[in-house]
């Protein structure tokens, strides 16, 4: 989705700050960039395509020294990708340049009522109404702040909007259902749409809510309401370094987040479980008793979902999961006992913010999971349990799945209320970064990869908790291959897409214990090989799956709940490896954004 940059600093290189700031921000989608400076005029660079196209473009001498400045990654929505219809866009006098994120959802009849009073426009996008909004205030002598104040207090829907004037020294800056936030250096101020576009210069943030305008001068900073009322900002410290958000010698980020796996699991666990007593200490949980257990989310997190929901299940717990974007419009009936919990990477995902608000309607109360501090989500909830993955640039979700499913354990943990159950688990949690690790060092994935690297189709099977893995198989190695991929519960097959199964197209069947479900899943198996697919196992080996199959993905024996984790690992690494083979843009696969801001 679009990603929004500004700064305003003493002794800054602008224009650096800004192109280095976009190419933070290039994780979330984008298919055109451009730059705004202004130091007593405004002056503009944009281009379709890459940052490095834009880089090419710029003149370095942009904006001159002490300029204060905004940048743009777009994702398009109103008219294609073009350097007309990339931000910054301007008014009729080119004084004012305006960013913008989210959709305007009146600017049809904003654009008609500003050309009938002469203004002339250049793009097909909804954004540009509010430069020629700002320039029509400005027209009745109020100041720039106001001018853009009123500007936007004529605009509906969902924005982050930022803005240079002529006219003014500073970056102007608004939200409302758009991630913003400013950073706060010794002599500079930043803003962005998420933090990694300014974390090189400073970790100290502010949020802004929505609703409220920010002004940020060389090196100071302001936040005031609607009405211009000064309002009392806290600054907070993220707990990111700039290290975290770097490649750090791998070839994409997406294997370097696998990588970072062990880790972000210790992370997530730290502090927060008792193998002695069988309790969970997380702050978020305590007191928590629902009734029933409503996960809503999107994507890789609602498998994440479905993967909370059975344990809950397994807990005695009436748990479902929704698609977020389902629920918004149709959602379960509640009562008041009942939870809703949000499993939300990036915090900002506008599906599973639209489905917790219909939550917040019906009085629920609700809990998010997410990985980023500060995040709409985490405001808006009545309660947040962060999954301390660290920052995750890869567009596909990877180490932050894993560290969903750890805080999922951690919810059932607490509901659970049977200790000597949760030592037996909390001692697997223990073990399971290293086991993590372990699959790393040794995985046989890439060889996999390579082999069926030509496949017309691939499919996931896996039953009960290795169910959800299965659809996050398949999800993670269409989304960066572009390769036909789809995810079932094994039992299934049989009812339908067994007909889709040849001798060219691989099964990937997830299989560990030995108990029921890997009998009838074996059974599975065999169906798959009966018409000659390749069957690639992945196992811990307690099962005989490993006859019937052509390959085999070995996981370290664990408690049954955490297998899941441990063969999604192995999942990961085929689908990097084959989107490596194809030669694909692991990071920033095509059409798809990090941090999906429109419903
Ligand atoms: C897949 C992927 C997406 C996200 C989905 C929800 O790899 O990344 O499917 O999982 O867009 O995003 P969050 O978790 O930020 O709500």
């Amino acid at each position: 989705m679009c990603g929004i940059i500004g700064c305003a600093g003493r002794n800054e290189d602008t224009l650096d700050v800004l192109l280095s700031g976009l190419e933070g921000l290039e994780y979330r989608g984008y298919d055109s960039a451009g730059v705004a400076l202004s130091n007593g005029s405004v002056e503009i660079c944009k281009r379709e395509g890459t940052i490095e196209r834009l880089q090419a473009a710029v003149d370095r001498s942009l904006g001159g020294t002490d300029a204060v400045g905004i940048g743009h990654t777009r994702w398009s929505t109103h008219g294609p990708p073009s350097d007309e219809n990339s931000h910054p866009h301007t008014d009729c006098t080119g004084e004012v340049a305006v960013v913008h994120n989210g959709i305007i959802e009146n600017y049809s009849a904003l654009k008609e009522e500003l050309q009938e009073s002469g203004h002339e426009f250049t793009s097909d996008t909804d954004s540009e109404v509010v430069p020629h909004l700002v320039e029509d205030a400005l027209s009745e002598g109020v100041s720039p702040e106001e001018a853009f104040r009123r500007a936007v207090s004529r605009v509906e829907g969902s924005y982050a909007l930022a803005a240079v004037l002529a006219d003014s020294e500073a970056v102007l800056a608004t939200r409302n259902d758009s991630p913003l936030v400013l950073g706060v250096g010794e002599e500079a101020a930043y803003l962005a749409s998420d933090v990694p576009a300014f974390l090189e210069y400073t970790d100290r943030v502010v949020y802004l809510e929505d609703g409220e305008f920010a002004r940020l001068e060389s090196g100071s900073w302001s936040v005031s309401d609607a009405d211009g009322e000064v309002v009392d900002k806290s600054i907070s410290r993220v707990e990111w370094d700039a290290e975290e958000t770097a490649k750090s010698g791998y070839d994409h980020y997406m294997l370097k987040e696998i990588h970072e796996q062990p880790r972000a699991l210790r992370k997530c666990l730290r502090g927060r479980v008792d193998e002695r007593t069988g309790s969970v200490d997380v702050e978020a949980l305590v007191g928590l008793s629902p009734s029933s257990v409503q996960f809503v989310a999107c994507g890789t997190s609602y498998h994440a979902a479905l993967y909370g929901a059975q344990l809950l299940r397994e807990e005695g717990i009436h748990a479902h999961a929704f698609l977020a974007s389902e629920y918004a419009t149709a959602p379960a009936p509640v009562d008041d006992g009942t939870l809703v919990v949000g499993i939300t990477q990036s915090g900002e995902t506008a599906d599973t913010l639209s489905a917790l608000r219909e939550a917040h309607r019906q009085n629920v109360e609700t809990l998010a999971v997410t990985n980023v501090v500060g995040s709409t989500v985490s405001r808006e909830c009545d309660r947040t349990l962060f999954i301390r993955a660290g920052p995750e640039i890869g567009v596909a979700a990877s180490k932050t799945f894993s560290s969903q499913a750890i805080a999922a354990n951690l919810l059932a943990l607490a509901l659970s209320g049977r200790a000597s159950r949760n030592q037996e688990l909390i001692g697997a949690l223990r073990d399971l970064p290293s086991q993590v690790q372990a699959i790393l060092d040794d995985s046989r994935a890439e060889e996999v990869a390579s082999k069926y690297v030509d496949s017309p189709a691939y499919f996931f099977i896996g039953r009960n908790e290795h169910g959800p893995v299965a659809l996050e198989g398949a999800l993670k190695l269409k989304e960066i291959s572009y390769k036909h991929a789809e995810g079932f519960a094994a039992g299934e097959l049989k009812h339908g897409p067994l007909a889709l199964v040849t001798e060219e197209t691989p099964v990937f069947a997830m299989v560990t214990g030995d108990g029921e479900a890997a009998t009838k899943t074996i059974g599975n198996v065999k169906e798959v090989e009966a018409r000659d697919a390749p069957v690639v196992a992945v196992t811990d080996g307690v099962s005989d799956v490993g006859r019937y199959a052509e390959d085999v993905l070995r996981v370290p024996e664990t408690h049954p709940r955490l297998a899941p984790v441990l063969a999604n690992v192995q999942l990961q690494l085929v689908s990097y490896f084959v989107a490596k083979e194809l030669g694909r843009s692991i990071d920033k696969p095509r059409n798809l954004a990090k941090s999906v801001t429109v419903e």
